[in-house]
C-alpha cells in the first residue's frame, strides 16, 4: 500500500486530529469490551510521543433521540482511555463551539482531547460540508484510524480529509495490510468461512469471494436458503425466499468449490425447545428448525480446512449465544485457532466475539476490529475513508 502513513506527516507541536472507531459494546455505563479502544493506542502513543497535541473523534452507537445521545456519553471512553495510556486527556463534552475551541488552544505537545461523540451532530452521517470544514478548523493535520467506520462516508471520516493534509493510521494500516493480503495476494489455498443469518447480508462477499477463494464453507441461518435452492426440506428454519433464485446462481458459479452443511442440529422450538435432534441437510421435519451446524458438516468443514494456507472467517455457525447450539461455532474456531501454519483472519463482528469469548482471541493471527468494513473491504469495494487519504 503505498497511502501516505502517520509516519510520513511531521507532528511535533502540530494540532492533530485523530478519527478512532471507539464505538465499544457496554451497558449502563460500563464498557463491556475495551478492544477498540487498546488496537487505536499505536497510533495514539506514536503522536504523543512525538509531540503531537492529539484530538480524537469518534461515534458511539447510533444516535437518533435525546435518549440515544444520553445512552451513547462518549465520557466513559475517555475515562478508559486515562487508563490504558499515559498522556493526559480532556473529555470536552460538546461537538463544537468555544468550549471544544478553548480545551484545544490550550493543549500543550503530547496531551489529547477527545470530543463527545460525533454523531450527536445530525451532519456527521451526512457528511454535512460545513461540519467537516468546522471540525478540520481544530487542526492541522488529519490521521485516520477508524477502521471501522472506513466504510460510512460522513464528516469525521470523509469531511474533515478534504480540508488537511490527510494520513492512515497505523491501525487502518495493519487492517488494509492483512485483509489486502488475503484479498489480492493471499498464500493458497485460501478458504473463505461466512455464516451468519442472512444470504442478503452476504451476497456481494459471497460473490467475490467465489472469485478469489479456493474454497467457500458456509454455514450458519442462511444455509437453509442454499438448502432450499437445492430441493431440500428445511421444516421452520430461516429462509429468505426471495434468495433462493440468487443461492441456485452461487451453487452453479461456485461448483466444485462451494461447500454446504451436510447436517443441522434441529428443534422443535427457538427458545423452548422440548426436542433437539440432528438430522440430514435438506431433510428438516416440518415444525424443527435448524439452529447449528451437525457432527458431519463439522467433520467435513475440518477436512476441507486441512492444509489451508490462508482462512478468512465471517458469521457464526449457529445460534452460538444458546450453547445448546453453540457447538458448530465453537469447532470451527477451536479448528482455525489450531491451524498450523495458516494465516488466520477473522473478519469482525460476532465471529471475533465468538473467538474472544472462548478464549482463542490470540491464536488467530488477526481479528478484525471492523465488522461491516472488513466485509466490505472483502467484497472488494473502495472504502471512502481510505480512498480519501492521499497516496505517497
Ligand atoms: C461498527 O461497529 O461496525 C462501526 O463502528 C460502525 O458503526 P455503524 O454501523 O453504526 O456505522
Amino acid at each position: 500500500m503505498s497511502k501516505v502513513t502517520v509516519k510520513d506527516l511531521d507532528v511535533r507541536g502540530k494540532h492533530v486530529i485523530v478519527r478512532v472507531d471507539f464505538n465499544v459494546p457496554h451497558k449502563n455505563g460500563v464498557i463491556t469490551d475495551d478492544n477498540r479502544v487498546r488496537a487505536a493506542l499505536p497510533t495514539i502513543n506514536y503522536l504523543t510521543e512525538n509531540g503531537a497535541k492529539v484530538l480524537l473523534l469518534s461515534h458511539l452507537g447510533k444516535v437518533k433521540t435525546e435518549e440515544d445521545k444520553a445512552k451513547n456519553d462518549m465520557s466513559i471512553v475517555a475515562a478508559r482511555l486515562a487508563e490504558v495510556q499515559d498522556a493526559p486527556v480532556t473529555f470536552v463534552n460538546a461537538t463544537r463551539g468555544e468550549e471544544l475551541e478553548a480545551a484545544v488552544k490550550a493543549q500543550e505537545d503530547g496531551s489529547i482531547v477527545l470530543m463527545q461523540n460525533t454523531r450527536y451532530e445530525k451532519g456527521e452521517s451526512k457528511n454535512d460540508p460545513e461540519l467537516g470544514a468546522y471540525w478540520a478548523s481544530l487542526g492541522d493535520l488529519f490521521v485516520e484510524d477508524a477502521f471501522g467506520s472506513v466504510h460510512r462516508a460522513h464528516a469525521s471520516t470523509v469531511g474533515i480529509a478534504s480540508h488537511l493534509p490527510s494520513a492512515l493510521g497505523f491501525l487502518v494500516e495493519k487492517e488494509v495490510n492483512v485483509l489486502g493480503k488475503a484479498l489480492n495476494d493471499p498464500e493458497r489455498p485460501l478458504v473463505a468461512i461466512l455464516g451468519g443469518a442472512k444470504v442478503s447480508d452476504k451476497i456481494a462477499v459471497i460473490e467475490n469471494l467465489l472469485k478469489i477463494a479456493d474454497k467457500v464453507l458456509i454455514g450458519g441461518g442462511m444455509s437453509y436458503t442454499f438448502s432450499v435452492a437445492q430441493g431440500g426440506q428445511i421444516g421452520t428454519s430461516l429462509l429468505e425466499a426471495d434468495r433462493v433464485e440468487l443461492a441456485k446462481e452461487f451453487l452453479e458459479k461456485g461448483k466444485g468449490k462451494l461447500f454446504l452443511p451436510v447436517d443441522s442440529v434441529v428443534a422443535n422450538d427457538f427458545s423452548n425447545p422440548t426436542e433437539i435432534k440432528v438430522v440430514k441437510a435438506g431433510e428438516i421435519p416440518d415444525g424443527f428448525m435448524g439452529l447449528d451446524i451437525g457432527p458431519e458438516t463439522v467433520a467435513l468443514f475440518k477436512k476441507e480446512l486441512e492444509g489451508a494456507k490462508t482462512v478468512f472467517w465471517n458469521g457464526p455457525m449457529g445460534v452460538f449465544e444458546d450453547e445448546r447450539f453453540a457447538k458448530g461455532t465453537i469447532e470451527v474456531c477451536e479448528t482455525l485457532a489450531n491451524l498450523e501454519g495458516a494465516t488466520t483472519i477473522i473478519g469482525g463482528g460476532d465471529s471475533a466475539s465468538a473467538a474472544k469469548n472462548l478464549g482463542f482471541a490470540e491464536k488467530f493471527s488477526h481479528i478484525s476490529t471492523g465488522g461491516g468494513a472488513s466485509l466490505e473491504y472483502m467484497e472488494g469495494k473502495e472504502l471512502p475513508g481510505i480512498a480519501i487519504i492521499p497516496e505517497k
